[in-house]
């Protein structure tokens, strides 16, 4: 199992890290994981889901910890403020899980209201305390994202990496902010290496990676031991294969839309746009049709996200809205991806 962390790296010389698409509840459904997992990405983690919620079997929490044999490891990711829950939330999750990942870094207020996500790190010794009643009930190793700290009073996540590795926790993973900034301002990368010179375990750094150039960036800013893409990846999960072959990790030959489209390489820069994006769309509605079915809401919100940018990208809500059946919806959007429409 702790092939699937791996030991902590020394300063980039360039050679390949792993590459994390971040959980992002909206986001990251399991087709999308998956998809993003054939662009490049390394590791997946789902979307964090309640932990207490789990514990009395609601079925909406259940149904997003789905995975697919191709998702592997596969990654759970859970929160919650009551430390009896999460512990016996992990316990549950655990057959079917190659890790169990902890949310310490939620902003959004109806989370933080239960003591939970980011709040907890207001509360050091409670987040501890749980992290290592999670690590002492199950048999899997047990990783943790976090932010830089509350906002209130000097930020905590190098002090609280200390103890979280004294527990037994195996990966740390630093949103590069903290919980007052919610996503505003830039990510602090300076701050994240100094948690990564302090512990034993691999920290994988967090926030602003984009592309080739912010990632290169991000990890010699930080040394860590992997990079963890949220945004960036929101209707661009082609942006793990823009990574690597940006970085010389990858040969351009090797990535899916290039091969799967002719004449790749006389297309303009418009032209790739539409052609890896088609290409990403296309795989998604397959994913979806092989493990969860096409779900319209999610389908929504990916195809305004797939578009974002293209010349008459304003026309996919209205080709949207045409349509009666998730299976017209999913062909408009390839159609309009392919030129056609
Ligand atoms: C729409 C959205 C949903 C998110 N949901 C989660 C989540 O479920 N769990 C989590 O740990 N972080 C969540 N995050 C935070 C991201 O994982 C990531 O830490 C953050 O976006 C910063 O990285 P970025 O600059 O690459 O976007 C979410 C972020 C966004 C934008």
């Amino acid at each position: 199992m702790a092939s699937y962390i791996g030991a902590k790296h020394e300063a980039w010389d360039g050679q390949p890290r792993p590459l994390f698409l971040a959980p992002m509840s909206g986001v990251t459904d399991l087709p999308f994981r998956m998809l993003a997992k054939e662009c490049g990405a390394d590791f997946t983690i789902t979307e964090f889901t309640n932990s207490t919620a789990l514990t009395r079997e609601a079925a909406t929490s259940w149904r997003r910890m789905e995975t697919h044999p191709s998702e592997s490891p596969f990654i759970p990711q859970i929160f919650g403020g009551d430390p009896g829950d999460m512990a016996t939330a992990a316990e549950m999750l655990a057959p079917n899980a190659d890790i169990i990942d902890l949310n310490f870094g939620c902003p959004a207020p109806k989370v933080t209201n239960i003591c939970a996500g980011a709040a907890l790190m207001g509360e050091p010794d409670r987040l501890v305390n749980m992290v290592a009643s999670i690590v002492d009930r199950i048999d899997l190793p047990v990783t943790a994202k976090m932010r830089l700290g509350t906002g209130k009073g000097a930020n905590n996540a190098t002090a609280l990496c200390r103890s979280l590795e004294d527990v037994g926790a195996q990966r740390l993973c630093i949103h590069g902010r903290t919980l007052r900034q919610r996503y505003s301002g830039e990510a602090d990368w300076h701050s994240i290496k100094e948690a990564v010179d302090a512990v034993g375990v691999p920290v994988v750094a967090n926030g602003d990676v984009v592309d080739a150039a912010s990632a290169a960036a991000c990890l010699e800013r930080t040394g860590a031991s992997g990079l963890m893409v949220g945004r960036g990846a929101i209707g661009r999960p082609s942006v793990f294969a823009d990574i690597k072959v940006g970085l010389g990790w990858m040969s351009e030959d090797e990535v899916p839309w290039v091969k799967a489209t002719e004449g790749w390489y006389e297309l303009d820069e418009g032209g790739r746009a539409f052609a890896s994006r088609q290409w990403c769309w296309d795989r998604y509605i397959e994913h979806s049709l092989a493990t969860v079915g096409l779900q319209g809401k999610w389908m929504q919100r990916h195809a305004i996200a797939f578009t974002k940018g293209l010349p008459g990208a304003k026309k996919v809500r209205v080709l949207m809205h045409q349509e009666e059946t998730n299976e017209g919806m999913a062909n408009a959007i390839s159609q309009f991806l392919a030129g056609e429409v």
